[in-house]
C-alpha cells in the first residue's frame, strides 16, 4: 500500500486520467476488491478501524450564489428559506453534546445575514460553552480578513469543496463571477491561516471528464487538504440539472480509494449523498477507506428545507435515531464509532 501510494503522488495527468478510466471501464471485481483493500489498510494504518462523528447544523438555507447544481440556489423561488437564531444553533450543538459529539459543523449557503460579527459572535459562544468541541466552519466564500476573523473567534476547521478543479467545468456548474482561480485562492488563504481545510468535489457532476477528474486529483495533491469531501452529484429538480440521472455509488467509491492511496492520512466522510443513491453506500465507502460521518443535527421541522439534492435521507429522523441507526451500521461493517474531536492525524493533541 504505501508504495502504491507514492505511486499515485508522481503519476502526471495523462497517466491519471488513464487510472480513473481504467477503474471505472475495464477493472475486475477482484481489482477493485484489491483498490478498495489497499486503501483500507492505509486508512487503517494511520486511523485504526475509528470512524469520527461530526454533528451537522444546518444554519442558514439563503444564497446569495445561484450555483446551478445546487437546490438552495438563490434563482429557486420554491425553496424554502429559514434562519436558525443563535439560540437555536446553540441549543443544537447542546443536544450534539449529551449526544456525544465533541465536533460541530456549521453549514449555510452564503447567507449575507451572518456577517462576521454574528458568526463570530455564535463560535466564541459555541467554544466558550462546549470547551472540548472542535468547530468546523462550512459557509463558502469570504474575504482573507473575515476568514482570520472566524479562526480568531475561535472555529478550528473550513470546509470548502472546491468543485471541480477545471476552470472551464467550473463555468458549467457556476454563474460567471464565480470562478475556480478565485476558490483556490480561499482554499490557499485559509490553508496558511491555520485551518484544518476541507476539499472536494461532486463525482459525476455534468460536464465532467477523466481530464476534469485528473485535475482533481492535482489539485489535492497541491493542497493536501486535512478533509477531501467526496460525494455523488444528485440532480434537484428546481434547477437546470433536474434531467440528469442519478448515479450510482461505484464511482464515487473508486474515486475514494484512489484519494485515500493518495494521501493516506486525509479524514474521508462517508457522505449522506453516497447514503441517498445506494443505502449501502456509507458502508460501501467505509470499506474503500472513509473514516468520517457527519450525521445532521439540525432542527427536524427544517431539515427538508436544507436540500441540495432530491431524496436526501435522514430528513425525518431524530438526531438521536440516526446516530443509533448509523452507530449500528458502523459496527456492522466492522468499524468502532469514535466520537472525540477526530483531529488531523499530525494535529491530535497539538491543542
Ligand atoms: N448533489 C450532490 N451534492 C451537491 N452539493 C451541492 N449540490 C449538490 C447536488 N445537487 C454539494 C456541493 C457543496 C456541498 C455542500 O454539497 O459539493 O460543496
Ligand atoms: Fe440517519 Fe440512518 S443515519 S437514519
Amino acid at each position: 500500500p504505501i508504495s502504491a501510494s507514492q505511486w499515485l503522488n508522481t503519476v502526471q495527468k495523462e497517466e491519471l486520467k488513464e487510472i480513473i478510466r481504467y477503474f471505472f471501464e475495464d477493472a475486475s471485481e477482484e481489482e477493485r476488491e484489491a483498490l478498495y483493500s489497499c486503501a483500507k489498510k492505509l486508512r487503517e494504518i494511520h486511523y485504526g478501524k475509528k470512524v469520527y462523528f461530526r454533528g451537522l447544523i444546518e444554519f442558514s438555507s439563503y444564497c446569495k450564489n445561484d450555483c446551478y447544481y445546487c437546490g438552495i440556489r438563490k434563482s429557486n423561488a420554491q425553496a424554502r428559506r429559514y434562519r436558525l437564531s443563535e439560540e437555536e444553533i446553540l441549543a443544537c450543538c447542546q443536544k450534539g453534546y449529551e449526544l456525544g459529539f465533541r465536533t460541530f459543523v456549521l453549514q449555510s449557503g452564503e447567507d449575507p445575514y451572518f456577517t462576521d460579527e454574528k458568526l463570530c459572535s455564535i463560535i466564541r459562544e459555541i467554544k466558550r460553552q462546549f470547551a472540548d468541541c472542535a468547530v468546523t466552519i462550512s459557509v463558502g466564500e469570504r474575504g482573507r480578513e473575515s476568514y482570520e476573523q472566524i479562526f480568531q473567534a475561535g472555529a478550528d476547521r473550513f470546509l470548502l469543496r472546491h468543485e471541480t478543479a477545471d476552470e472551464n467545468h467550473y463555468g458549467k456548474l457556476h454563474p460567471s463571477e464565480l470562478t475556480f482561480s478565485h476558490r483556490k485562492e480561499c482554499l490557499m488563504q485559509l490553508k496558511e491561516i491555520g485551518f484544518q481545510v476541507g476539499a472536494g468535489f461532486m463525482v459525476e457532476s455534468p460536464y465532467q471528464t477523466y481530464g476534469t477528474l485528473a485535475e482533481d486529483f492535482l489539485f489535492l495533491r497541491e493542497l493536501n487538504p486535512h478533509m477531501i469531501g467526496v460525494g455523488p452529484f444528485i440532480p434537484h429538480k428546481d434547477t437546470d440539472f433536474a434531467g440528469y440521472p442519478a448515479p450510482s455509488s461505484e464511482k464515487t467509491v473508486i474515486l475514494l480509494a484512489l484519494i485515500r492511496i493518495m494521501l493516506p492520512k486525509t479524514l474521508i466522510p462517508a457522505t449522506t449523498a453516497l447514503g441517498t443513491v445506494d443505502d449501502q453506500g456509507r458502508e460501501k465507502a467505509l470499506k474503500a477507506g472513509a473514516n468520517v460521518v457527519m450525521p445532521n443535527l439540525s432542527p427536524i421541522e427544517h431539515r427538508k428545507d436544507y436540500a441540495l439534492y432530491d431524496n436526501k435521507i435522514c430528513t425525518g429522523e431524530e438526531a438521536a435515531e440516526c446516530l443509533f441507526c448509523l452507530s449500528n451500521r458502523i459496527r456492522s461493517a466492522g468499524y468502532i464509532p469514535d466520537f472525540s474531536r477526530g483531529d488531523y492525524i499530525d494535529m491530535q493533541d497539538s491543542r
